[in-house]
């Protein structure tokens, strides 16, 4: 007899404030949900703009003593994220907040986590690369305040580390993981270099495009019980709806976002759009992309990416997901046609002629060249002879590449690896 399927899907979504100007309502926020001392939660760079010591005053003129940590790493590993929860503890915060892109988000998440719950990190850290433990309750107050417009981090139920000892990028993902409430304020993004926005901007392409285009939900078997129902549940009716329209707005702004620091209107409707694609794919999913960005962005570390600080090299994370985005919906074109018709016009902003396999990896690779994105995997100094670990790396993210619509076999990653080195 067939395995049942799965029935059910859910939709959560964090509680978002959106518009410029909104970052005022900090200490609003923070005693509203009743927080006496926070760990305020950035890094140096963005610390170096003025947003957090800003945000601090507008928390501390509510009564709410405010600790800062500004030493959450651009790509978060297991001793800055100890080093993070060292700094709660210490502090004896009784909530946080998160002023940055997605790392010092997800640092926040995760010093929240362990702070709350004590036990090793590795123990949170997803199966198999650590134990899936999973948390028995909920987490303290967790306020969340984007200054990219990228990650969705605000809006997920995941924290992404680096293990450079292990080789490998992992996550832990709960859904308690969630943040209590985000900000998102437009006006914060002002600052931003070009190829950061670019990356940003790339990544909630990905993040919109794969959850659009992931395994329906109903294709999974039906979990034993509710605790074993993953929180990326393929695509369903109401993540679609928040896919379609961040890839609807990555179209239409994108390109005018990195081009002009100053579009405020553009790099407000990046934002949202960001948002908006992070409950989508925190309710879908992501998969051959993302797979494939970790050992991307975890093998090697030669890559001096321009426009950020030149302190440690890294691969972007929207550029190490982007490069293989166009030979991965190649892949699964057949798994889905009509999908990814409809992604090549919502990001095209239109109709287009006479539709097939190869439209979507087009109209991807031309928004790529027009935000400057690196040309491929070998740009980030990978070569033909790293086909194979590469591919070894991305198989370990199976908690993603479950979500695919088509399951790749090693050489079907092969073969999309090795069409990304160069997509132009
Ligand atoms: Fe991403």
């Amino acid at each position: 007899m067939a395995a049942a399927r799965e029935t059910i899907f859910t939709l959560e979504a964090t509680p978002v404030k959106f518009g410029p100007g909104s970052s005022a309502d900090a200490g609003w926020e923070l005693k509203r949900l009743d927080v006496s001392r926070v760990l305020l939660v950035t890094d140096a760079g963005v610390a170096a703009l003025g947003h957090p010591e800003r945000i601090k005053r507008l928390i501390e003129a509510e009564g709410i003593e405010v600790v800062v940590f500004d030493r959450s790493r651009v790509e978060p590993t297991l001793e800055s994220l100890e080093e993070a929860v060292a700094a709660a503890r210490a502090a004896g915060v009784d909530g946080f907040v998160s002023v940055g892109g997605g790392s010092a988000i997800d640092t926040a998440k995760v010093a929240n986590l362990v702070l709350t719950h004590p036990a090793p990190l590795m123990d949170y850290v997803n199966a198999p690369v650590g134990g899936g433990r999973k948390p028995p309750a909920p987490l303290k107050p967790h306020l969340a305040i984007p200054t990219t417009s990228g990650t969705g981090s605000e809006a997920t139920t995941v924290a992404v580390l680096d293990i450079p000892e292990l080789k490998v990028k992992s996550g832990i993902s709960h859904r308690y993981l969630r943040c209590t409430q985000a900000i998102v304020d437009p006006e914060l993004t002002r600052t931003l270099p070009a190829e950061i926005t670019s990356s940003a901007g790339l990544d909630v392409v990905c993040h919109a495009a794969e959850s659009y285009i992931s395994r329906p939900f109903d294709t999974r078997p039906r979990p034993a019980s509710p605790d074993d129902r993953p929180p990326y549940q393929g695509s369903n009716p109401v993540a679609d709806v928040w896919s379609a329209k961040a890839l609807e707005y990555g179209g239409s702004y994108l390109r005018r976002a990195v081009a002009d620091p100053d579009d405020v209107e553009a790099r407000g409707w990046m934002m949202l759009g960001a948002t908006m694609a992070g409950v989508g794919f925190g309710s879908a999913g992501v998969h051959i992309p993302h797979a494939c960005a970790y050992p991307i962005a975890g093998l090697k570390h030669v890559y001096q990416p321009p426009g950020y600080p030149a302190d440690h090299p890294f691969v972007p994370h929207g550029h190490s997901v982007i490069v293989t985005a166009p030979a991965a919906f190649r892949f699964t074109y057949d798994a889905a046609p009509e999908r990814h018709h409809h992604v090549a016009e919502l990001l095209h902003g239109g109709p287009l002629d006479d539709p097939g396999p190869d439209t979507l990896p087009q109209v991807m690779r031309q928004l790529m060249r027009d935000v400057g994105a690196p040309s491929g995997i070998a740009e980030l100094g990978y070569t033909e002879g790293d086909v194979d670990v590469l591919v070894e790396g991305a198989l370990k993210q199976q908690r993603l590449l479950a979500v695919a619509p088509r399951q790749p076999t090693a050489d079907d990653l092969r073969r999309i690896v090795t069409a990304s080195l160069r997509n132009w």
